[in-house]
């Protein structure tokens, strides 16, 4: 059975095939994507028409080119499955009105897709075609229970799944998602977008014991708050060169020394990866998971995966770092579960685009 999936929720236009085999194991037959990341970069963070208009000329050429490379025509995809929220409001349309023709088009069933929950479905993909050789694959898919920590920069969530699509939500960010803290910091120190690579780099040199930042205590010990720790970093920046708050953000970086720009992105990352490997470690401890995963934009950082590997009660399974930021396999996979479990899909005619789609509690 082969599932074309679709995103399209942020800056990335995206299309892939995956196949669910007899076995129901998962395979990867393409992941083609098409970033507008650069021309973001010059801006610091996403400008939601760039990307709406990025989308529009990318979305049909890549989802031609996702079917070349799979080498499949339309007669052998069995459904469709599309990110419906949440995102940015222009860009989704784009996605979900090209679906929505496609579906009426060619006749097949249509799924619309939670992209936070999908994220999860990146780590079934246990398989992929000769020429996707270059993905480093789980060896199997994770067993539910499954204890998931999910981080990128609109999201920075722990989820416990029972089943496919049985799910109770630990924990959430209550302000910033984490990836949304690294572009902010990057943003202060002079880093370029995305924050979290560049913020990764430069810590290699950098020393992480140089500055304390604070760490929120929250009522619930699975909720995060990143914003208190970007303003930590904000005043510390300030006062490191011998400014009070009112010193204007943007004009930090030119004055900051660059081993004052390593030190505060080791010492910050430590303290937001910490962060997040306590929760975990406190959620495996009270839940007993059978597989942990973590999936994200986020989950791509090697200092992460160090990290939560001294944590965690057993190793976690990451997907390939082309799947942990964002991509259409993991649209197309959490679809290949949908239809395998029989769910009914979408009316083609009505399904909504929902910018402000959440995980159920
Ligand atoms: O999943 P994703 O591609 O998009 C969203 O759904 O948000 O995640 C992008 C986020 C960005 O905030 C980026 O800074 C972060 O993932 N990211 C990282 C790393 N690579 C990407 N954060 C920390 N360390 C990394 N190596
Ligand atoms: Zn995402």
């Amino acid at each position: 059975m082969k599932i074309l999936g679709i995103e399209t929720s942020c800056d990335e236009t995206a299309a892939s095939v995956v196949e669910l085999t007899g076995k129901g194991n998962l395979k990867l037959l393409s992941n083609e994507i098409a970033s507008s990341l650069d021309l973001h970069a010059v801006y610091g963070g996403v400008v939601p028409e760039i990307a709406a208009r990025s989308h529009l000329e990318h979305v049909n050429p890549i989802i031609n080119q996702a079917l070349k490379v799979a080498r499949t025509n339309w007669s052998q995809i069995e459904a469709l499955a599309v990110t419906q929220g949440p995102g940015l409001g222009g860009s989704l349309m784009i996605g979900v009105l090209t679906a929505r023709t496609l579906s009426i088009l060619h006749d097949k069933p249509l799924y619309g897709i939670n992209h936070v929950e999908a994220h999860v479905y990146a780590s079934f993909i246990t398989e992929a075609s000769e020429e996707l050789n270059d993905y480093a694959l789980p060896d199997k898919q994770p067993q539910f229970p499954i204890l998931a920590l999910i981080i990128s920069g609109g999201h920075s969530q722990i989820v416990l799944f029972e089943d496919h699509f049985k799910y109770q939500v630990l924990g959430r960010t209550l302000d910033d998602a984490v990836g949304e803290a690294f572009d902010k910091v990057a943003k202060i120190i002079g880093l370029p977008y995305p924050g979290g690579p560049s913020i990764e780099k430069s810590a290699k040199e950098g020393d992480a014991e140089r500055y304390k930042f604070p760490k929120a205590k929250l009522k619930n010990p699975y909720d995060f708050s990143f914003s208190g720790l970007k303003t930590a970093v904000l005043r510390t920046a300030q006062s490191e060169i011998g400014k009070d708050f009112t010193f204007p953000s943007h004009k930090l970086a030119e004055q900051l020394s660059k081993k004052q720009k390593v030190d505060i992105a080791a010492s910050f990352q430590k303290t937001a990866f910490e962060t997040l490997a306590k929760a975990m470690g406190k959620a495996c401890r009270e839940h007993r998971p059978k597989s942990i995963v973590v999936a994200g934009g986020v989950a791509a950082s090697q200092e992460l995966r160090k990290i939560l590997s001294g944590r965690l009660s057993s190793e976690a399974i990451y997907p390939d770092i082309k799947l942990c930021t964002d991509n259409a396999a993991m649209i197309a996979s959490h679809g290949a579960f949908q239809m395998q479990a029989g769910k009914k899909p979408a009316d083609p005619y009505r399904l909504e685009f929902l910018p402000n789609l959440h995980m159920r509690q």
